[in-house]
């Protein structure tokens, strides 16, 4: 149990999840994750999002250490992360009703068959709902941060932001709740993982939750996933925004897939001309053999994209086009490309396969080669030129 009493009358009252091997069924989970869900209490007593089904009996525990009575479920968000619980939570407190907007109701409607509309408060963005005892609580319209029926909660008396999957990461709670506890450093780096494979794809709509919200004092920001940001606010807010503007930093990530390992020599090779170019955030990554998740957060970060493919069935090798796809879904900008194929007896086609990609993207192409079964000296030389190239593009 790791219950936190957060400021006077607001409890985290979330789960670890170490159990689970892939969210979403899709995203490596190696730290495991937390589903976070708080309780504001007042003269009324509210739940804000619930949990995955699979942590019932210890989020029950959890919320019923606190409070043997809830009047309010919050419902900021429904993929079932945080709303599992929700029919559970709903039959343990028969008096209590849930609040949400009516793209959520209608999901609550589907998912869990509550039909019941005396159960229901809808709310409309900037609607309010008075707790007592000073606590007022505030809804804002954020759709599509993650799903349309997206909205962040507002504690004025505490100047508390319910988040949702905004600012959330990867990573379950190792023993603190609040970032002046935790190692902020590992948890950023979660986040960003977090964000470019959940969130990233509808970076426009975070950025207008952010405009939209940017008047808000915010002393607290409480994700569904991940630690309480607190002391780390200024730092948090500034990588979220720089994230959905797809603002990319100096550096060079290299995704690549190899069945006997000549493209893998080729890229190594690639990233040692790049270092000798002057650039010391080169990220190689075997497309075959990493997560996901774990490429696709270097990529977000990093200006230079140089993806090489063998020639596979005449098309891309599997694993590079399903980052290729997963590049595209996301519409990844702000980067510039090189492209390396190989072949043995088929030229060209997996380099102009990754170049006509990267160009549909909108992304500047620095260089192309395409290797003959196996690197030689001629390999060298056009290396050489796309790094020198690469380096001079992801400095400018
Ligand atoms: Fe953590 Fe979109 O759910």
């Amino acid at each position: 149990m790791n219950i936190k009493q957060l400021t006077g009358g607001v409890f985290y009252v979330g789960v670890n999840d170490r159990t689970t091997v892939h969210f979403e069924g899709l995203w490596d989970l190696p730290k495991g994750v937390s589903y976070n869900s708080y309780i504001v209490a007042g003269e009324k007593t509210a739940l804000i999002d619930t949990v995955a089904i699979g942590s019932i009996g210890e989020y029950l525990a959890n919320v019923l250490s606190v409070t043997d009575s809830v009047d309010y479920l919050i419902v900021n968000h429904m993929e079932p992360d945080h709303s599992g619980a929700l029919p559970e939570i709903a039959a343990r407190f028969p008096g209590l009703r849930i609040v949400a907007d009516k793209i959520a109701i209608g999901m609550i409607k589907g998912f869990y068959g509550i039909t019941d509309e005396s159960r229901f408060l809808e709310v409309k963005d900037g609607d309010t709902l008075d707790l007592g005892g000073g606590k007022l609580l505030s809804f804002h319209l954020t759709p599509m941060v993650h799903w349309p029926e997206t909205m962040m909660t507002y504690l004025a008396s505490e100047q508390m932001l319910f988040s949702g999957d905004a600012f959330g990461t990867f990573g379950a709670l190792n023993g603190a709740v609040t970032d002046d506890r935790c190692d902020v450093d590992y948890y950023e780096a979660e986040m960003r993982r977090y964000y470019a494979a959940i969130v990233g794809k509808y970076s426009p709509f975070v950025q207008k939750a952010l405009k939209k919200l940017a008047g808000l004092p915010l002393g607290y920001i409480c994700s569904t996933h991940g630690p309480v940001w607190h002391r780390e606010i200024a730092r948090i807010v500034d990588i979220y925004d720089r994230m959905s503007r797809q603002e990319t930093e100096e550096g060079v990530v290299i995704v690549y897939g190899s069945m006997y390992g000549n493209t893998g020599k080729l890229v190594d090779s690639l990233a040692v001309a790049m270092n000798q170019e002057g650039v010391d955030k080169v990220r190689v990554f075997n497309a075959g053999e990493t997560g996901l998740s774990f490429i696709l957060s270097e990529v977000w970060r990093y200006k230079g994209l140089i993806v090489a493919s063998p020639t596979y069935s005449m098309d891309l090798f599997p694993p590079v086009e399903a980052f290729m796809k997963a590049i595209e879904i996301r519409e990844m900008k702000n980067h510039v490309g090189a492209a390396l194929g190989s072949f043995a007896w088929a030229p060209g086609i997996a380099a102009k396969k990754i170049e006509e990609r990267m160009a549909a993207l909108g992304m500047p192409l620095v260089g192309r080669y395409s290797m003959k079964m196996a690197p030689d000296a001629s390999s060298d030389t056009a290396l050489k030129q796309i790094a020198v190239e690469m380096a001079a593009a992801v400095k400018a």
